[in-house]
């Protein structure tokens, strides 16, 4: 590999602005209350802030349905604080990339309350209407096709009704997008995190939905138009891509986007092909076998992100942790992801080992996908019992609480009552406890991070798993010329024992407990998690 890019071995950090930090008490975060915030991100070692959403919206899908691209929506301020956030981040050393919403709009933007109007509008091809319906289902359950009175004709929607799908065979439409990309980029913004970006090469006629047969020519023409000779990075989330086509997109010179976001490791605890709502229990085996796969594809040959949680995804630590060991499983669950190859996010909160939310009424779930899910799955005949299981377990709300600052009421995200119940474990998992204790996941997330800044071999080295069949440990080893990287993490609440003994030339970068090792064997504790490196030869 060449030179390391900037964006290759930054640390990225998620906000999810409604949920983050609220400074005008209306029990909304927002951008002043992101600002303020900055010298806490710029104390943890982050690099780049991925903004979620902050243009003008009727939330129906919290942001992701925007009703004008050049606008900041009043809940979170005006465009001059969204300047000053950038200028903050700037003056700080670190980069903002904001979110790109481009398969769809809402159904409140001007573009499409024209298209809705006649079948001869000027805006009508922006979007997608057809005479007949097709078998397409929403994301968010029910038919893709909703009936538009006005003209008795059905719009397309991938996912709510109220965020119509745009019509990327319509080279006006293309030329619009990328215009409002070029009007970002010329804010002096870093880049993009480009939602559900695989789906705008779709064809929907012949039920080619996502990866569809325009993908790349749409990419490669938004890059040419868009991204080409400026410095900036793109993340495109794709959860559609095989790892081949994962290397056409990011790989080579003149990438079409830096990184992608992939999803098969956040889809093993489902039963396949039956959707994220039909649990089945994750198995360690195929969760190391998946990410040996795209390591070892990707080497030297595309770029992928690591993740666990975003607002989509459920907090890991309640997910793939055990919260009578929340620290061990929350640092354990960061080395064994951010030892790999890829550019490293993480999701508000996560830093604290922040818990998903066990609410007890519907009401306190604000999700539009979770709501849509309980009409549905009632109309099948699942029991409440069942419904309230799965949204427990996945539901997009568990990560969408707001950010836990300190033990004050309403966790110090805000003076007043937040647009979604506070998490009733804030006074104990928050951000000021956990930058006091020593032993916090806050402190290890902050060492993890500069240690993988401190070692080239994080971001070049290769991917070699070890122990690939045991059920608990997930081992691995990271190889440069001269180094290797011994990266091991416990599954397990019990002691596991391995028959091998660790390479006497070497130490150990971080661990989160110590770890018992003879010249035979090496006993492994609950959730242990460590970093071992050592010389290749003496
Ligand atoms: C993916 C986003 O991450 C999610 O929050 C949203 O609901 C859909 N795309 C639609 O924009």
């Amino acid at each position: 590999m060449d030179q390391i890019k900037w964006w290759q071995d930054a640390f990225v950090y998620q906000i999810y602005p409604l949920s983050f930090c609220d400074s005008n008490n209306d029990g909304i975060g927002d951008i002043p209350g992101i600002i303020s915030k900055l010298d806490y991100l710029k104390k943890l070692g982050v690099d780049v802030i991925w903004l979620s959403p902050v243009y003008s919206s009727p939330m129906d899908d919290n942001g992701y349905d925007i009703s004008d691209y050049y606008q900041i929506d009043p809940l979170f301020g005006t465009m001059d604080d969204f300047i000053k956030l950038l200028h903050e981040v700037h003056l700080r050393g670190m980069k903002l990339i904001m979110d790109l919403v481009v398969n769809h709009t809402s159904d409140e933007h001007h573009w499409f309350q024209e298209s809705r109007k006649s079948i001869d509008n000027p805006y009508r091809d922006y979007y997608v209407w057809r005479d007949v319906p097709t078998a397409i289902t929403s994301v968010f359950s029910g038919s893709a096709w909703e009936l538009d009175p006005q003209t008795s004709q059905y719009y397309f929607h991938l996912f709510s009704k109220k965020q119509p799908d745009l019509n990327w065979d319509n080279p006006d439409l293309r030329n619009e997008i990328y215009q409002m990309i070029n009007f970002w980029l010329d804010q002096g913004i870093d880049g993009f995190r480009l939602d559900v970006i695989d789906l705008i090469g779709k064809d929907i006629d012949h039920f080619q939905l996502c990866d569809g047969p325009f993908l790349d020519q749409r990419l490669q023409e938004m890059y040419e138009a868009c991204f080409k000779g400026r410095d900036v990075m793109t993340v495109g989330e794709t959860p559609c891509l095989s790892a081949s086509r994962v290397r056409d997109v990011t790989g080579g010179s003149a990438p079409l986007l830096n990184m992608v976001f992939q999803f098969g490791h956040v889809g093993l605890d489902e039963v396949p092909g039956q959707g994220k709502w039909n649990l089945k229990k994750l198995d360690i085996v195929e969760l190391k076998r998946y990410f040996k796969h795209m390591q070892t594809s990707l080497y030297q040959t595309g770029w992928n992100s690591l993740f666990w949680a975003n607002h989509d995804q459920p907090r890991a630590v309640s997910r793939y942790g055990n919260l009578q060991y929340r620290y061990e499983s929350a640092t354990m669950l960061a080395t064994v992801l951010y030892g790999m190859q890829g550019t490293p996010y993480v999701y508000q909160g996560e830093e604290l080992g922040m818990t998903g939310v066990s609410y007890t009424s519907l009401d306190q779930f604000k999700d539009i996908e979770t709501h849509n899910m309980v009409k549905e799955k009632l109309a099948l005949g699942w029991s409440m019992n069942d419904i309230m299981t799965a949204i427990y377990a996945k539901g997009r709300d568990n990560s969408r609480s707001p950010m836990q600052w300190d033990s004050s009421p309403y966790a110090g995200f805000s003076y007043v009552a937040p647009w979604m119940d506070v998490n009733p474990n804030y006074q104990e998992i928050n951000a000021e406890h956990e930058q006091e204790s020593i032993r916090s996941v806050f402190h290890y997330y902050q060492e993890l991070f500069q240690i993988r800044k401190s070692s080239e071999t994080f971001t070049k080295g290769s991917f070699e798993l070890l122990e690939e069949t045991h059920p608990f440990l997930f081992i691995y080893k990271r190889v440069n010329e001269n180094h290797t990287l011994l990266v091991i993490g416990s599954f397990s609440d019990s002691i596991q024992s391995l028959l091998v003994s660790l390479p006497t030339n070497g130490k150990w970068l971080i661990q989160n407990q110590d770890i018992f090792s003879t010249n035979q064997h090496t006993s492994i504790p609950p959730y242990f998690a460590g970093i071992y490196e050592y010389k290749n030869r003496e």
